[in-house]
């Protein structure tokens, strides 16, 4: 059996068959998700925000309960669409703005211009630079002093990886 799924950020609908993963919607549609972790969830670049039918699909399981749980822009209708597994009609979902990057690096490539949108940490989603700042070499100085993007810093007692 089919399955129906709106994805808001284009405003198209879409079909899966029933348990099918979120993700793949998602990746069908060409909507640019990073999967920084490979479809493991372990980290934000899948998250989504389900603005209805939350109760179509799977249940949340322990290890996205746990990513969800450091990802800063977590609201209680926050899924990572690669756990999340499509069983009814009705399931609308919604990108969190921005762009995720996997490394310093891809920051220091823009030094000296400005960011066209909110720049993302790939597991917390933290808003690392703001649309519209300029991204200067001090800038990147003390997002590397504060933030890692190694997964076992954010995850290092799990049972789960
Ligand atoms: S792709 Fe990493 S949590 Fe889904």
């Amino acid at each position: 059996m089919v399955k129906t799924v709106r994805l808001e950020p284009i405003a198209q609908e879409t079909s899966i068959e029933t348990n099918g993963n979120l993700l793949s919607v998602l990746i069908a549609k060409d909507l640019d998700v990073l999967r920084e972790c490979g479809g493991r969830g372990m980290c934000a670049t899948c998250h989504v925000f389900v603005q209805q039918g939350m109760e179509a699909l799977t249940p949340v399981n322990r290890r996205e309960q746990r990513t969800l749980e450091v990802i800063t822009s977590c609201q209680l209708n926050s899924r990572l669409a690669c756990q999340a597994r499509v069983l009814a009609n009705g399931v609308v979902v919604e990108l969190p703005p921005g762009m995720y990057i996997n490394s310093i690096q891809d920051i220091e490539a823009l030094v000296g211009r400005r960011a066209e949108q909110n720049l993302l940490h790939p597991v917390t989603g933290q808003v690392l630079v703001e649309e519209g700042k300029l991204i200067t070499r001090s800038m990147l100085k003390q997002i590397e002093k504060a933030t890692s993007f190694n997964f076992n810093d954010f995850f290092l007692n799990s049972s789960d990886i």
